[in-house]
């Protein structure tokens, strides 16, 4: 298999197998009892790992639940769903809020370069540290935000995330990202997936018996579309409601 990840010049792409995976991808409530082979989640979920992130802090956890008891637990807590239930395997893809210092560490053992620049290593050794740090029930978050407003009066500054509650949208944007990747990817291999967000998230904390304050971004189904997997055709509201131009 090629890797691309690397090349200096960008590789030829082509938009219609782009938008034929784009288009194609619908929200499948109800999967054939084909199998997905290993060698695809294992696919979907690298091509998910590569969805951009903020400062590469990867906030993101997946869990690949195949075992038919774990399976049908996870269903029943997903309110009995027609795509969790008839699914062949489910992935909560999970959003951390709480790696963010572990990760920055992280980064200065896995750069990919012979040297860092210093700017990266201050980056991930200092200024990632603090920027991101909520503090103590979310104190430093505060105190920056006072800082940020006194200093926003007079030049540009960053705006957050500050609190516990910003650091939690900061850590599902980017689980988001990785999310859309999965459906991709699975479509692009020919299997189809449904992303779920009604479940009951006590329940599903308690199968995967998830840290405190790891978040159920959404629970992706997925499987071989059956026939009557797709409720009805796809349809978006105009554009215009939807596009500003400045
Ligand atoms: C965050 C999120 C949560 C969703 N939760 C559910 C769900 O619990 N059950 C379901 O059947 N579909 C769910 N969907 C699928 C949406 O209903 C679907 O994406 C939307 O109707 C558009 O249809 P399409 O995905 O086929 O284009 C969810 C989608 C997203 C992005």
């Amino acid at each position: 298999m090629t890797d691309y990840r690397d090349e200096a010049v960008a590789p030829a792409t082509n938009i219609e197998e782009f938008r034929k995976v784009v288009e194609s991808r619908r929200s499948v409530r109800r999967f054939t009892d084909e199998p997905v082979p290993d060698a695809v989640v294992e696919d979907c979920l690298d091509l998910a790992m590569l969805a951009p992130n903020s400062s590469n802090l990867q906030p993101w956890e997946f869990y690949v639940v195949r075992e038919p008891e774990v399976r049908q637990r996870l269903a029943e807590a997903c309110l009995g769903q027609n795509a969790a239930r008839t699914a062949q395997v489910l992935i909560p893809i999970i959003a951390r809020p709480d790696t963010w210092k572990q990760n920055s560490l992280r980064n200065l053992d896995y750069w990919p370069e012979e040297t860092m620049p210093q700017i990266v290593r201050n980056y991930y050794s200092k200024v990632a540290l603090l920027h991101y740090n909520p503090g103590p029930l979310g104190s430093f978050g505060l105190a920056k935000k006072a800082l940020g407003l006194l200093a926003g009066l007079a030049r540009p500054v960053p705006r957050g995330p500050y609190g516990v509650s910003e650091m939690k949208i900061w850590a599902v944007k980017s689980t988001a990202l990785a999310a859309e990747n999965m459906m991709l990817a699975f479509r692009a291999h020919g299997y189809d997936t449904c992303p779920m967000e009604g479940f009951d998230e006590h329940r599903v904390r308690r199968i995967l018996q998830l840290p405190r304050h790891a978040m159920v971004t959404m629970i992706l189904a997925v499987g071989k579309r059956a026939e009557d997997g797709v409720y009805h055709r796809r349809y978006r509201f105009p554009r215009e409601q939807f596009i500003h131009r400045v």
